[in-house]
This record gives C-alpha cells, structure tokens and sequence, in this order.
C-alpha cells in the first residue's frame, strides 16, 4: 500500500526510532481506533498500555478541556489546585505507607527517580535488577533494562547494576548482600515476554533486600493500575515495595510518571536534587484525576480480572487447537500466546484484519487492551486470530490438522 501523506511527512521528517506499522490512527473511542480512511481496528495494544480506561473517554476529554481553558503550564515551584486534587486522588488508591510521590514525563523517569532515591536513602550503590526486565531506556533505566540489544551501544551504562536470573533462588541468594541498594522487579515481565515469577521467589527476593537492609522497588508502570485484575500487581504476589514506580495510562494517556515511597524514603533527597519542568503539569493532573474516577466508577480493574480471564481462556482453546501456539501467559488484560514461529506475520495480518496487538520478542503476541474492552470485542478478537493462526499454520506446518495441539 502507498504511504500516505501523513506518513510521508513522519518518514521526511521524525526520526526513525519505532518499528511502524503503516497505518495512522486519527480517532478511537473506548477500545476501538480508526485510521485516516475511517477503518476501525480493535485495539490490543492500548497504546502500549497506556490507554486503560479506553480511549477519548468523554469525563478525561472534559477534564483535559477544562483544565486547559483556565491553566495549561504551572512548575513545581508553586503549588496548583489540580495538582493537589490528583495528589490527594492518588492517595486514596496507591497501598498505604506509599504515600509521598513525584512525578515525572514517562515511565523511565520514574524510574531515575527511584534510582536515586534507593542509592541515597540507603547510602549504597549497588542494585540488583532481572534477566529479562525492562525498566525504560533513559541511561539509568538502561542499565537495569536486561536486553543487550537496547544497551550495547550505549555503553558504559551507569555502573554497580547487576542482572540475576528470572526465578532463580541460588543467585539471588549470593548477589542481594549487605552492601546492595535496591532490588528492581516487575511484578510481571512485560516487554521480557509476559513472564510471571513465582510467588515464593518473589517473596524470597524481598525477604533478602529487606534483611540485607535495602529497598525493594516495583516497577509496576505496565501492571499498574488495574491491569493484572487488581490494581497493582503486587497485590497477586502479596508484597509490599518500599518504592513504586507508575505510569503509562494513570493520565489517559497524558505522559507521566510517578515515584512513590513513604515519606522518610522520598525526603532523603533534597529541595533541588530531582526537579522536573513540567512535573505535576495541570493538564496532566487533571487527565490523572479523572482517569482514577473512571477506572473506579466503572469498575475496570473488575472488568480487567473478568474480561482477562475469558480472553485467558480463549487464547488457550486456540492454543489446543493450532500448534503453531506453544504457550497463553498472563494476569487480567495483560496476556500473551507464545507461538512456536515469528510472529509478526501474524500481527500484520491481525492488523489487515481490523485487530491491532503487539509483540514482546520475536515470537510472543501481546495483548494490552483498554481495561473497558468488552467479552464480544474479545469473542471478535478471538474469531480473527483463530482464522489467521490456521492460515499460518497450514503454511508452516502444511502436515498440520487444525487440532493437532489437542
Ligand atoms: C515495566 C516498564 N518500565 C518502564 C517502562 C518505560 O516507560 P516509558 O516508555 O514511559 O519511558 C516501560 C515501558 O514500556 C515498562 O513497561
């Protein structure tokens, strides 16, 4: 297909950083998207998760609208009436004791901030981070990103971080010693491939932070916010991280980021030592305010445990009845079938299909949709992947009958 003249002026012009799908999306509404010609799509990926609510809800549209008639730009360095609504919204929500944050422009921000935070409330350098994460590609962020091919070039990254496998007792056991800041984890690997540790592993890595004296920092900036089917995904694995790192849609899709800690955590950094220009903007706070009234009036971390797991279930019919799947993973609206080839085949045909949704490595499609994505959108997704992993199937594996798994 031809670019069109939108994408021709991106290609003239803005740098070539993402991987591109050659569609442009000019509208979407709850978890539906339309491109310039009008075609909708399912959305799967929800902007990389960062539509939860869905999207243009009309209650953020509204807030942004107003907010942005009486103030748009407002720094740190003044207090602001929406700032302070978000703020005390934030509060009533994030697990108790996590109650001092700071706000940032994207996920890899928060993160900084909790790399500094971590080293100077623990006066220790060290942090121990997992094979397979992903943290953001900011440097410091980098450094605790495991995937060689995002830091090899970029190198030296910030040193004293160090990698431990995925799930592995015996190293996290020699490696989280008294001299260690901080452990960094995802409660669920999210661009490592949808990976879920397991609970006693998780709960040994934060029994060994804390008896070593250190901090234990979830990066719950994808889990976040209802996207596991509860609101944070450290609720699935009953602990209790001593900073937070947030988030993707908690704006509607508004960039942002938030460190929270308990306040004898955050306060070990000083007035100036982490400030950001448009930190805590009021357009942003307010877009933040209303999405936590959306995402609680209409009960979508409910609807994410629900609807996740009906999609859950129709992910592995297809994989008892197509080979070519090899795995379903996942909590809530967070979720990925691992198949046996490259799948982006399958993705562009999902996107010709009228079905968007992601990868998360070479072989793994991953789902993300609005939180507000309903059982017959699902059915829908289902039915089009179902007809797409057959074709595909039969092209690969041509000996293949369609219940070959079963
Ligand atoms: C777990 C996790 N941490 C950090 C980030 C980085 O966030 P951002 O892209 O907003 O910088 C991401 C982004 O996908 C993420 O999934």
């Amino acid at each position: 297909m031809m670019p069109s003249r939108f994408q021709e002026i991106e290609d003239a012009h803005y740098a070539r950083y993402y991987a591109r799908k050659p569609i442009t999306i000019v509208r979407g509404r709850g978890a539906l998207l339309y491109d310039e010609n009008d075609k909708e799509y399912v959305d799967c990926t929800g902007a990389y998760g960062a539509s939860i609510v869905g999207h243009a809800h009309p209650l953020v549209a509204r807030a942004i609208s107003d907010q942005a008639t009486k103030l748009i730009a407002c720094h740190g360095s003044t207090y602001n009436d929406a700032r302070a609504s978000f703020v005390s919204k934030l509060s009533t929500i994030l697990p108790s004791g996590l109650n001092r944050f700071f706000f940032a422009n994207s996920g890899a921000e928060a993160v900084e901030c909790a790399i500094k935070v971590a080293r100077k409330a623990t006066g220790r350098r060290k942090i121990v981070a997992i094979k397979g994460a992903f943290h953001g590609k900011t440097h410091g962020a980098l450094s605790a990103t495991w995937d060689a091919k995002y830091r090899k070039n970029f190198e030296p990254l910030v040193p004293d971080f160090i990698h431990i496998p995925f799930n592995s007792s015996e190293v996290a056991k020699e490696t989280i010693t008294n001299d260690t800041a901080a452990v960094f984890l995802e409660p669920v690997q999210g661009e490592g491939g949808i990976r879920i540790p397991s609970k006693e592993w998780v709960t040994l890595l934060s029994d060994l932070i804390h008896d070593a004296g250190g901090l234990l920092v979830a990066d719950e900036i994808q889990t976040g916010f209802g996207r596991t089917g509860r609101m944070f995904a450290c609720e699935h694995m009953s602990i209790n991280p001593d900073i937070l790192c947030l988030g993707k849609g908690i704006a509607s899709g508004l960039p942002i980021g938030i460190t929270a800690a308990a306040d004898g955590i955050m306060s070990t950094l000083s007035v100036g030592e982490h400030t950001t220009t448009f930190g805590g903007n009021p357009v942003v706070c307010a877009a933040g305010s209303a999405t936590i009234d959306v995402l609680l009036e209409e009960r979508l971390v409910d609807n994410a445990a629900k609807v996740g797991e009906h999609f859950k279930v129709g992910l592995q019919g297809l994989m008892d009845k197509h080979r070519i799947v090899r795995e379903v993973r996942g909590l809530g609206l967070m979720l990925a079938s691992e198949t046996r080839f490259d799948a982006r085949d399958i993705l562009t045909n999902a996107m010709n299909e009228g079905v968007l949704a992601l990868d998360a490595g070479r072989n793994v499609l991953r789902f993300l949709p609005p939180l507000c994505i309903r059982t017959d959108q699902i059915e829908h997704v289902l039915a089009v992947f179902d007809r797409i992993l057959e074709k595909e199937e039969l092209a690969r594996l041509p000996s293949a009958t369609s219940t070959s798994n079963a």
